[in-house]
């Protein structure tokens, strides 16, 4: 009987390059509290952020995409007919087919495989597993993973839990071949038994009746249990931050940045805590300007980090994203 042969890739992988991209129209606190009953002063206490950038109707979910897609090669140093893959994460991408990643590889003239997961704000985490074991099984040598999200689309601006939360963005890196480790185990899972403290209000294509009789229904938009939600965050993701580290065989004193993903300010202070890291250590705190960006937060942040001289090429960074499912992913990674 004939035997299939298998292929080989790279022993090792990492990030080659990072691009990101932001909307232009930025949001105040002032702005979200005329909409809602609450105050620039809560909304910077309970959650750190003081504003958010909200997409243009010609900022969207593709353009955003191609646009940090494209630094994120340029940074690499690769063309986009040498990707073998390209992952793109996102929950606002109204599509249920083709896929956004679809439409990216046509602008970026690539045949690749493309397709799009969905794993809200760990989505980018969840990518990046997905594209480093590619490069090493062989299945693809260079590897383009996107987070974008557009959640102001998604977002019930009347909704007091969510209103000043969310905002849109995209950010992308390239994954291929490496010479020495550059991208760790990754520490991942879901706890669907919490399916239900981040949700959205209806299906698609399931539009509810007003309950004034009229088809004047909004959304559906994202709810979010908050309490319940910064709980989980603050405790497990703690233990999965530490278990990331352990996988990797470091300790907190030898990264060179902490990402984690941008929910809360006070869920971030908490991990810094329980993860005992030193004080010199940078942490990723775009969450003031650019509110929670899902599952484009992280390499946002990543960009930002390294555009800011706030980290250091070619060092060590714990990344941690967590979000609706729930599920949650952490690893660590050798900055481009
Ligand atoms: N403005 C002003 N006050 C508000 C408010 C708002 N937007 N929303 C709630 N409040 C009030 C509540 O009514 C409550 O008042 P009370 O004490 O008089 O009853 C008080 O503030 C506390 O409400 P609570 O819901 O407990 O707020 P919180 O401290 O939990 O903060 C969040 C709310 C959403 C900021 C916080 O829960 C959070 O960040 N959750 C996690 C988000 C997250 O991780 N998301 C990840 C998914 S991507």
């Amino acid at each position: 009987m004939a035997v299939i042969r298998e292929k080989q890739g790279a022993a090792h992988t990492r990030i080659m390059g990072v691009g990101g991209y932001v909307p232009s129209r930025v949001v105040t606190n002032d702005e979200v509290i005329t909409w809602i009953d609450s105050s620039d002063e809560w909304i910077r206490t309970r959650s750190g952020i003081a504003e958010r950038r909200w997409g243009t109707p010609e900022e969207t979910v593709l353009e955003m995409s191609v646009q940090s897609a494209g630094k994120a090669l340029a940074a690499a140093g690769i063309s986009g007919d040498q990707l073998g893959a390209i992952i793109v994460s996102t929950v606002s991408h109204f599509h249920q087919t083709p896929a956004l990643a679809c439409l990216v590889a046509d602008r970026l003239g690539t045949n690749g495989a493309a397709y799009d997961i969905s794993a809200g704000c760990a989505g980018f985490c969840y990518g990046v597993a997905q594209a480093s074991d590619m490069v090493k099984a062989g299945s693809a040598e260079y590897v383009l993973v996107i987070g974008v999200e557009r959640l102001s689309d998604l977002t019930d601006i009347h909704d007091r839990g969510t209103a000043f939360i969310f905002g849109d963005g995209a950010g992308a890196v390239v994954i291929g071949p490496s010479d020495t480790p550059g991208i760790g185990p990754v520490v991942w899972g879901a706890e669907g038994d919490k399916y239900d403290t981040i949700t959205q209000t209806f299906a698609w294509n399931d539009k509810p009746e007003a309950e004034d009789g009229s088809d004047e229904v909004r959304g559906p938009f994202l709810r979010m249990e908050g309490q319940a939600v910064f709980r989980w965050a603050s405790y497990q993701m703690a233990e999965v931050s530490l278990k990331a580290l352990a996988e990797a065989g470091i300790t907190a004193g030898d990264l060179d940045a902490f990402i984690p993903h941008q929910a809360n300010n006070r869920i971030t202070d908490r991990l810094v805590k329980v993860l005992g890291l030193p004080e010199e250590v940078p942490v990723a705190r775009t969450i003031a300007e650019y509110g929670n960006n899902s599952a484009a937060t992280i390499p946002l942040a990543m960009e930002r980090m390294l555009a800011d001289g706030t980290a250091p090429s070619g060092g060590l960074a714990l990344l941690i994203g967590f979000g609706a499912g729930l599920v949650y992913a952490a690893q660590v990674v050798a900055l481009p």
